[in-house]
C-alpha cells in the first residue's frame, strides 16, 4: 500500500526518488522520506503528510547530494503516522537505510531480542527490526552479505525491501515476499519501485522479482539470486505504458481523466480480440489452456471492491450467455471455504493492480484445491497474472486515480468477452459483439453531458445518506455506485439490489435519504419501476438514470438523467458512467482530495 522507489546511477538522486514518490503517493500519502547515499554516509529526510511537504522542507534545506538513494511514501500500519514512523529507517550506528511495503508478523519478537541485546528503537514501526537485525548480525561478523541474507531468513510476513548499506555505497539491495518490487533496467543507471507506474519516462524495462528473491544492483550490473544465495535468472519485460497516460493534461484530477477515458479504455481492450462480423472472440491469453477450459462446468470469480462488482456482472453475463454457472467470492472470504470443487470447475480472480492481497491468497487457495485459474488483470506482469495460469489483460493503461473508474470498464469488457469465448450456443453472441463495438461511442454521449451531471451533483451533494438500487445486472452497478460515492465524498451511500429494498433498508425513506434508481428498460423495469413507487409513496427523494425516450419516469423521479439503449447485458458499461461522474462531482464539489481520499491506498498490499 506504501510506495518504494530506489535509484542508482551517475545523476543525483534526489530529483529523481521525489518523482518516482509523486508518481506512487496514489499508494499512501501519510508520510515520505528519502535516504541519500554519498561518501560512505547516508543522509535520511522524512516528513509528515504528503510528498510535497517533504520536497519542500528538503528545498529550505541544503539539497542533498549522492547518486543512490532510496525513497519511501507511508500508508501507515505500525504506529500513526508521524516522522519518527515515517520510512526509511536506520540502525543504531546509522550505517543502514530500509524502506518496506508490507507487515513483519514476528516483529515483536524480533524487536523483544534485539531490545535485549542493546538496540536502540526510535519508532512504532515492523519495519525498524529489519536495519537492526543486520546490524545484529554484522556485530557479530562483519560481512554485509552474510548478515542480510541470516536478517532476511529470520522475518517472516509480507514485504517488499530495499535496503542500502553506507559501506557498500555502489550498491542497492532488494527483496520481496508477496509484496510487489520491480527493477527498472536503464543504461548505467537502475532503478526500484513498488509499482511500475514510477518508471514511466525513466525506463520501459523491468523485471519483476518473485518472492523470495534477492537482487543486488549497481548502475551497470543486476544480479539475482535466492535465499540460498544460488543464483536464478531473471526475465525483462517491455512495458507499453507511456508517460502522457501517468499524467493529468488539462483534467484537475486523475480521476476524471480516467472517466473520459472510458470510450478509448472500451475500445483498446476489445481492439483486435473481437470480429463482429464472424461472430468471433480471439483472446490470445487463454490459447495455451484453450482444450482444459472445453470442460469448465462451474466458475467461481474471486476479487475485492471494484472488481468483485465487476465480477457479480460476470456472474450474470457468464451464466446467461455462456450457460455456466458461476459464483463471485470476496477475495478474503474465499480462503475460509471448506468446499469441495468437482472436476470442470475454474477460478477467475480479478484485479486491477494484480497485487492485491487478498486477490492473490484467493487464488493460491484455488491452486490449492487444483483447479485452473484464470486472471483479468490491468497490470502486465504483476504477481497475479504470473502466478495464475492464463489470463486476458485489461489493456486499460495505468489507473492513478484511487478510486477505480475506467479499470472496471475494461473488466467488464473483458468479461463479455470471456462470455461469449464460452459460449456453445452462438445464436446471441454476434449481436452482443456488433453492440459492445457501439458502446465507446455512447460513453462519449454520457460523457459530453457532464455538465448536467456537475448540476445535479450540486443539488444533492449536501445530503448524508443516499441509497443506489439496481435490478439483474444494474445491481452490481448500484453497489459500484454507492462504494464510489462513499470512497469519493465521505456521504453514507448504500448499495442494494431494488427487490430487496422493502425487506429492511425502505424503513430509511425519507426526503432526507435521496435514492439514486438505475432503471433504464430492460427486463426488470417495470418491477424497479414499482419499487420506485414505493420510495415515493414514503416521500423520498429519487434520481434516476433511465433510457432515452422513457416518458413514464419523469412523473415519477425528481432528477432524471437519460443515456443511451443498450442490450441488457452491456447496460453496466454504460449506467456506471454517470455514477462515477456523479461521485466526482459531488466529492470535488464537497472539497476534498478525490484523487487521494483519506484512508485509501490504490493498491491493497496488506490482508
Ligand atoms: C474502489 C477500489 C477498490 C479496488 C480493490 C481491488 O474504487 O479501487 O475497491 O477495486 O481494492 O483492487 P484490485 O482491482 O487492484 O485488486
Amino acid at each position: 500500500m506504501c510506495g518504494i522507489v530506489g535509484y542508482i546511477g551517475k545523476e543525483q538522486s534526489l530529483p529523481i526518488l521525489l518523482n518516482g514518490l509523486k508518481a506512487l503517493e496514489y499508494r499512501g500519502y501519510d508520510s515520505a522520506g528519502v535516504a541519500i547515499g554519498d561518501k560512505g554516509t547516508i543522509t535520511i529526510k522524512k516528513a509528515v503528510g504528503q510528498v510535497k511537504v517533504l520536497e519542500s522542507s528538503l528545498a529550505t534545506d541544503h539539497p542533498i547530494q549522492g547518486t543512490i538513494g532510496i525513497g519511501h511514501t507511508r500508508w501507515a500500519t505500525h504506529g500513526v503516522p508521524n516522522e519518527l514512523n515515517a520510512h526509511p529507517h536506520s540502525d543504531c550506528k546509522g550505517r543502514i537505510a530500509v524502506v518496506h511495503n508490507g507487515i513483519i508478523e514476528n516483529y515483536k519478537e524480533l524487536k523483544t531480542y534485539l531490545e535485549n541485546h542493546g538496540h536502540i528503537f526510535r519508532s512504532d514501526t515492523d519495519t525498524e527490526i529489519v536495519p537492526h537485525l543486520i546490524e545484529d548480525f554484522l556485530n557479530k561478523r562483519n560481512n554485509f552479505d552474510s548478515a542480510l541474507f541470516d536478517a532476511l531468513k529470520m522475518i517472516r510476513g509480507a514485504y517488499a525491501l530495499v535496503i542500502m548499506d553506507a559501506e557498500n555505497p555502489t550498491t542497492l539491495y532488494a527483496t520481496k515476499r508477496s509484496s510487489p518490487l520491480v527493477i527498472g533496467v536503464g543504461n548505467n543507471e537502475n532503478f526500484l519501485a513498488s509499482d511500475p507506474s514510477a518508471l514511466i519516462g525513466k525506463t520501459k524495462d523491468v523485471i519483476y522479482l518473485n518472492d523470495g528473491e534477492v537482487a543486488t544492483i549497481t548502475s551497470e550490473n543486476i544480479s539475482v539470486v535466492n535465499i540460498e544465495q544460488q543464483k536464478t535468472s531473471f526475465e525483462i519485460v517491455r512495458l507499453e505504458w507511456d508517460l502522457e497516460q501517468s499524467q493529468k493534461g488539462n483534467f484537475p484530477h486523475f480521476m476524471l481523466k480516467e472517466i473520459f477515458e472510458g470510450p478509448e479504455v472500451v475500445r483498446s481492450t476489445f481492439r483486435g480480440r473481437i470480429k463482429s462480423e464472424d461472430n468471433l472472440v480471439k483472446l490470445g491469453g487463454l490459447d495455451q489452456v484453450r482444450d482444459k477450459l472445453k470442460d469448465t462446468k462451474r466458475i467461481l470469480i474471486l476479487a475485492c471492491g471494484t472488481s468483485y462488482y465487476a465480477g457479480l456482472v460476470g456472474e450474470y453475463l457468464f451464466e446467461e450467455i455462456a450457460g455456466i454457472p458461476t459464483e463471485v467470492h470476496f477475495a478474503s472470504e474465499f480462503r475460509y471455504r471448506e468446499e469441495p470443487f468437482d472436476e470442470g470447475t475454474i477460478a477467475i480472480v480479478i484485479s486491477q493492480s494484480g497485487e492485491t492481497a487478498d486477490t492473490l491468497a484467493a487464488l493460491h487457495k484455488a491452486k490449492e484445491y487444483g483447479l485452473m485459474t484464470l486472471s483479468v488483470v490491468n497490470t502486465v506482469g504483476s504477481t497475479i497474472a504470473r502466478e495464475s495460469d492464463a489470463g486476458v489483460y485489461n489493456h486499460a493503461g495505468p489507473e492513478i486515480g484511487v478510486a477505480s473508474t475506467k479499470s472496471f470498464l475494461s473488466q467488464l469488457t473483458v468479461l463479455v468477452m470471456i462470455a461469449i469465448y464460452f459460449s456453445k450456443d452462438k445464436s446471441k453472441t454476434q449481436l452482443i459483439l456488433e453492440e459492445l463495438e457501439k458502446i465507446p461511442e455512447k460513453i462519449e454521449k454520457i460523457l459530453a453531458q457532464s455538465e448536467l451531471l456537475k448540476k445535479l451533483a450540486e443539488k444533492y451533494n449536501h445530503y448524508e445518506h443516499f441509497l443506489f438500487l439496481g435490478r439483474r445486472y444494474n445491481y452490481p452497478v448500484a453497489l459500484e455506485g454507492a462504494l464510489k460515492l462513499k470512497e469519493i465524498s465521505y456521504m453514507h451511500a448504500e448499495g442494494y439490489g431494488a427487490g430487496e429494498m422493502k425487506h429492511g433498508p425502505i424503513a430509511m425513506i425519507s426526503p432526507d435519504f435521496p435514492t439514486m434508481a438505475i432503471v433504464p428498460h430492460n427486463s426488470v423495469s417495470e418491477k424497479m419501476m414499482s419499487n420506485l413507487e414505493e420510495i415515493k409513496a414514503r416521500k423520498g427523494t429519487l434520481f434516476a438514470i433511465a433510457t432515452e425516450g422513457d416518458t413514464t419516469i419523469a412523473s415519477l423521479a425528481n432528477d432524471v438523467f437519460y443515456i443511451p439503449k443498450t442490450i441488457e447485458p452491456l447496460e453496466p458499461l454504460l449506467t456506471v458512467v454517470p455514477l462515477q461522474l456523479f461521485a466526482y462531482y459531488v466529492g470535488t464539489q464537497r472539497g476534498f482530495d478525490v484523487d487521494k481520499p483519506r484512508n485509501l491506498a490504490k493498491s491493497v498490499t496488506v490482508e
